[in-house]
């Protein structure tokens, strides 16, 4: 279920500017090509990852779950100077074609691929982040959460994707596996009273975690 109307959508991205637009043709290439081609984030989604990234200007970045690097390379566009975005991917196919668009778009910007499971490169990571973005399988988020959260910088804030899950949270009976580790997840993070959250109604749900 799109819990955003298509006209909604088609709207939003009329009256905004924030994703980078040369990022339009490999955008459309996914889409057109890739048979999970749902799974990367919308064009409106893409500019509210640019456009945060942007305003805090992250010295370190850490994104789980790379897919072909639409996402990737949004959060990159406010990399401050000497930073890194460190990005983790499962899937060898996805991660090369991302490698691919780093290279073709991400030029300036230190972009630093993994490949393999998320829940053990994670704690190999040196960085103290400013961003982290999680978007890969859904029961995965508490592990994910439970490992950046003492790696995130002060004023670091966690994004985490898909927290709506089509709105089969919503529902009185949450039946699905994805959409059952989604309400645990939620739940577990409206009750960390360390930190504040604000879950918005872009795309699929997108909720912004900060350290208190
Ligand atoms: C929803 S997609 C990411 C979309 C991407 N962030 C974007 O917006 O274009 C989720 C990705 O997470 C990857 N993934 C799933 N489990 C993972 C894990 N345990 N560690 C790392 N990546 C994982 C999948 O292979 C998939 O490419």
């Amino acid at each position: 279920m799109d819990l955003i109307h298509p006209k909604a959508n088609d709207y939003v991205d009329q009256y905004s500017n924030a994703t980078p637009p040369v990022l339009k043709a490999m955008y459309e290439a996914i889409l057109a090509e890739h048979p999970h081609a749902h799974l990367q984030s919308n064009w409106n989604q893409g500019g509210f990852l640019a456009f945060l990234s942007k305003m805090l200007q992250p010295k370190y970045i850490i994104e789980i779950g790379t897919f072909n690097g639409f996402s990737t390379l949004c959060l990159a566009e406010g990399l401050a100077d000497g930073g890194q975005l460190d990005t983790i991917e499962l899937r060898e196919e996805d991660a090369q074609r991302a490698q691919t668009y780093f290279t073709q778009y991400g030029q300036g910007k230190s972009i630093q691929q993994h490949i393999g499971d998320a829940k053990t490169i994670i704690p190999g990571l040196p960085h103290l982040y400013d961003i982290a973005f999680i978007d890969a399988d859904k029961t995965g988020y508490v592990d994910y959460y439970t490992l950046l959260k003492p790696k995130m910088s002060p004023n670091g804030i966690i994004i985490a994707d898909n927290t709506l899950f089509h709105g089969e949270v919503l529902e009185e009976q949450i039946s699905g596996k994805s959409a059952k580790a989604i309400q645990a997840f939620n739940e577990m993070v409206v009750k960390d009273e360390e930190t504040e959250k604000i879950m918005l109604t872009i795309r699929d749900g997108l909720t912004l975690i900060r350290k208190k």
